[in-house]
């Protein structure tokens, strides 16, 4: 279902009527496109506090890789990057405020902010809440800047670990992630030989690939180089094939939620083993509780979260992923923050981050294998499209900015976690939904 009123906004006689009636203007997002892969002008990189980023391998080294004209001073920057790693007092943090309060009203349209901080595990209780304001900061600053500018908080100890992370944010890829706070470990990471196939070689299953969502995730990982496994019910079996078809990939009929699922999987995947394993399907059933039944409890935890840890344990247990693999499930908002009439969706989805933060810590050194969640917030789907009118524009609305997101914006972000440069991104639950007022 199209967004009438951004394209109506986009318009000369939308602007100046939206505008007489104090309405919202949302910004047509810069999103990737092969003509135009990534922004072009200058970043402008500023610091606040004496940063332990710098140094001739450091920061200014990987920013100066993004392809970007990197400047101490610009009139347009289409990016600012703040290294606030060095702020450790009330001070230093002052720095943050004077160095944005000049620039923010100069940055791009769909341009980004970043800011950068050091991990929160510090005995000092200084420099532990300065570095916590961080983010009150970025999630203020990402509700009120507006023109489809996103803000971003970064927490890291080296820029080189966190180089896939800074050049997704730094690009289109990024446009509806803000709001966020992304921590980068301290990974050893080896640069692709291409960074625009990082995943040239890889393959990749994707469950729920026959639309929507699942769908983007596929054409998105096969854009960026990989062999797509395409996995969904049997009754999508047309759709698939034809999906599977179109990215070169081979169509995998079957319902997640068979108790041999895994094995069925494994026994389809190249005898190579898999590199990337997407958990995206997902269904909803929804009611308030008072009237649930059982039988609307049962289907959603069991496609939306049994099923999740029985793959991920069948594929594990068997070496079914390789050294250096990357596990993305799906969460959503409505799972950290609550939903009216969600109760069942929400718990599934709320349990998968919870597998995440508890398998990721052991994933990495047993298995070489990093686990993330994306958690989209109202994205324009066929799930979506089925709410009801007023609920969906609101859902449509309500974020800082001011519209839905796009499948393949759950993608991008899938994509950069399934990145072989983002080893050092892990455990890790990011929202992808503008920054949305539902549990922000
Ligand atoms: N659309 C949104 O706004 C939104 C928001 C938050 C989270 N999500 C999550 O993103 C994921 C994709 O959502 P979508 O909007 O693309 O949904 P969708 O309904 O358009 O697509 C889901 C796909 O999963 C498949 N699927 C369902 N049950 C399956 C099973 N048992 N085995 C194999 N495949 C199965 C469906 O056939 C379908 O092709 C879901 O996990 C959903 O919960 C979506």
């Amino acid at each position: 279902m199209a967004d009438r009123y951004l394209s109506f906004t986009g318009t000369a006689p939308g602007r100046f009527l939206t505008r007489r009636l104090g309405l919202p203007q949302p910004t047509a997002l810069h999103r990737w496109s092969a003509e135009h892969p990534s922004f072009t002008g200058e970043l402008l990189h500023l610091g606040a506090g004496k940063s332990p980023l710098d140094g001739p391998d450091g920061l200014a080294a990987v920013l100066a890789r993004t392809g970007l004209a990197v400047r101490a001073r610009s009139e347009r920057p289409v990016a600012v990057v703040l290294d606030a790693t060095g702020v450790t007092d009330i001070d230093t943090l002052a720095e943050v405020h004077a160095a944005l309060h000049p620039v923010v009203r100069s940055v791009a349209r769909s341009g980004r902010v970043i800011v950068l901080g050091a991990p929160l595990a510090t005995a000092d209780h200084h420099q532990a809440a300065v570095q916590q304001a961080l983010e009150g900061f970025v999630r203020s600053l990402g509700k009120e800047i507006g023109r489809g500018i996103t803000v971003t908080l970064l927490r890291l100890t080296d820029a080189n670990a966190a180089e896939s992370t800074l050049r997704f944010l730094l690009s289109p890829k990024s446009a509806y992630v803000s709001g966020q706070v992304i921590g980068i470990g301290g990974a050893e990471v080896t640069a692709p030989a291409d960074w625009a196939l990082p995943l040239a070689g890889r393959t990749a299953l994707v469950t729920g690939a026959a639309r929507g969502i699942g769908e983007a995730v596929a054409a998105t990982l096969a854009r960026d180089g990989a062999r797509v496994v395409c996995l969904d019910v049997p009754g999508a079996a047309v759709e698939l094939e034809s999906v599977a078809g179109r990215l070169g990939g081979t169509a995998l009929a079957l319902d997640i939620t068979a108790p041999d699922a895994g094995a069925r999987i494994l026994a389809a995947l190249p005898s190579d083993g898999l590199d990337v394993l997407v958990h995206n399907a997902g269904i909803t059933r929804d009611r308030r509780l008072v009237n649930m039944a059982a039988e609307r409890w049962s289907p959603v935890l069991d496609v939306n979260l049994a099923s999740v840890l029985r793959t991920t344990d069948a594929l594990l247990s068997a070496g079914g992923l390789r050294t250096g693999g990357r596990i993305v499930a799906t969460a959503s908002i409505a799972g950290l923050a609550g939903n009216a009439g969600q109760t069942n969706y929400a718990a599934s989805k709320a349990g998968v981050a919870g597998l995440v933060r508890a398998l990721a810590p052991t994933a990495a050194p047993e298995h070489g294998v990093t686990v993330n969640a994306v958690a989209p917030g109202f994205i324009e789907t066929k799930m979506t499209a089925a709410v009801p009118l007023f609920i969906r524009e609101a859902g449509r609305r309500m974020n800082s900015l001011g519209q839905g997101g796009l499948p393949v914006d759950v993608a991008e972000t899938t994509a950069w976690l399934a990145h072989p440069a983002s080893g050092g991104v892990n455990g890790q639950v990011v929202r992808v939904c503008g920054q949305s007022l539902l549990g922000a």
